[in-house]
């Protein structure tokens, strides 16, 4: 530790396991770029009440901007990286720079400049796959397929509204992203340790500096709230439990006994040991990140909960959830766009399968219903002859085009709907 933050106080230097326990600098330098907008801020901020003349900014600003990205080094964390930093270049003027900020007030800050980019990213890679689905969407809107409930054959639909299913979801992912975004929109820096800053500054004008909508209007609140990143991990975790149903579906359309797709070479890997294998890794593994996931939103829930107010250490665990979760999701959703986009369909297949007997059961209960006979009844006696069913769905009309072409309500699976459902999802993930 070349530039200490604390420790005046003390005789000796702290034992080496405390060392080990204490700094996060292994992980939180992670928040270094956030770190140095803000202390920008912050600096610029000292000018206006009077702390900092124009010249000393000059050489702070000078000084942050050529700090080099960390790598590894003997450091508290990032904010005393910064420091030690800024110290090498200018010398006792970057001592000024923490005049009434504490490292409660900037960890918050940072972390919140850094939870907003974490959220742009997701929101861009959920884009971009729900624009993958809505694509094959409108390619096989007309495709049948089975549709399934309690993984049993249930009625046929088109594997275009399948898709649309998962467009959906992401379309709720986004907006979860967007108002966790919204809803932390404000700016922790000026609550200081936890009792708000004695200098004369405008929270409001420094937190628009720094792209915030607005300061935070309580600074006990502000230096212990974490609820921005609970909502991150929150909108994650459900992101990751919606990729999870995706990939279970996936795998079992891609099994030997499905068939009804096969995944593209690029996006499956084989076994040392069995020739034939073609396996489905990266939808396995999608299902095993989403359990992370969770696990992830728990564990930052539970870290919490017992906090009394304001600032406390368990705080700096805050971290690595979230850094851990941004790879996640910026490694499997590319993943998961360019596999959507090369699954290949086995579109014979999946028709047979869709046309087989058990599925227009329903469809002939309905003919029957459609003929004057009440549904019950008309629902006992297609369950009491099962075996007739082919011939009872020759003889009422009942065919797959037309029972795909009358769910034509909307939210329904007819081609035109489906059609024109992707054609609307496409349009709006456009902008
Ligand atoms: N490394 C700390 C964290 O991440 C910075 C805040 C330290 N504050 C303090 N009062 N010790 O939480």
């Amino acid at each position: 530790m070349t530039q200490k933050l604390w420790g005046g106080r003390f005789e000796g230097e702290p034992s080496p396991l405390l060392r080990r326990l204490n700094d996060s600098f292994a992980f939180d330098r992670e928040l270094f770029d956030d770190d140095v907008e803000g202390s920008i801020a912050w600096a610029r901020a000292l000018v206006e009440c009077g702390v900092l003349n124009d010249a000393e900014l000059d050489l702070i600003l000078g000084g942050l901007m050529r700090i080099e990205s960390p790598s590894d080094g003997d450091f508290e964390d990032v904010h005393s990286y910064v420091e030690a930093k800024l110290y090498e270049r200018i010398g006792p003027l970057a001592g000024k720079l923490h005049t009434g900020r504490s490292r409660n007030d900037q960890v918050a800050t940072d972390l919140k400049l850094w939870l907003k980019r974490a959220c742009e990213e997701a929101v861009n890679a959920t884009t971009a796959l729900a624009a993958a689905l809505a694509h094959r969407a409108s390619e096989d809107a007309a495709a049948p397929m089975p549709g399934y409930t309690h993984s049993k054959q249930a009625e046929p639909i088109t594997f275009g509204h399948w898709c649309l299913a998962y467009v959906e979801m992401l379309r709720r992912d986004l907006d979860r992203f967007a108002s966790a975004v919204a809803r932390g929109d404000e700016c922790p820096l000026g609550s200081g340790a936890l009792a708000g800053t004695p200098l004369a500054i405008d929270r409001d004008a420094l937190a628009r500096s720094l792209g915030f909508a607005r300061a935070t209007a309580n600074s006990i609140d502000g230096v212990s709230d974490r609820d921005f990143a609970a909502d991150y991990l929150s909108a994650a975790a459900l992101l990751l439990s919606h990729l999870s149903r995706l990939a279970e579906d996936l795998i079992f359309f891609t099994s030997d006994e499905a068939g009804y797709a096969e995944l593209p070479d690029a996006m499956a890997t084989g076994s040392s040991r069995m020739p034939q294998k073609k396996n489905p890794d990266v939808l396995e593994l999608t299902r095993g990140y989403a359990a992370r996931g969770i696990g992830e939103l728990t564990g930052f829930l539970a870290l919490l909960k017992g906090l009394p107010l304001a600032y406390d250490k368990d705080l700096q665990l805050d971290k690595e959830p979230l850094f851990r979760t941004r790879r996640v999701i910026a490694t499997l959703l590319p993943a998961l766009t360019e596999l959507m986009a090369g699954l290949t369909l086995d579109r014979d297949r999946m028709r047979a399968a869709a046309g087989g007997d058990a599925l227009i059961a329903t469809a002939v209960a309905d003919a029957l219903a459609a003929a004057g006979m009440p549904f019950r009844e008309a629902h006992d006696q297609v369950s009491r002859n099962l075996a007739e069913l082919p011939s009872l769905a020759k003889k009422h009309g009942v065919t797959l085009e037309g029972m795909l072409a009358r769910k034509n309500t909307y939210g329904g699976t007819a081609p035109e709907r489906v059609k024109a459902a992707a054609l609307a999802a496409k349009e709006s993930l456009k902008s």
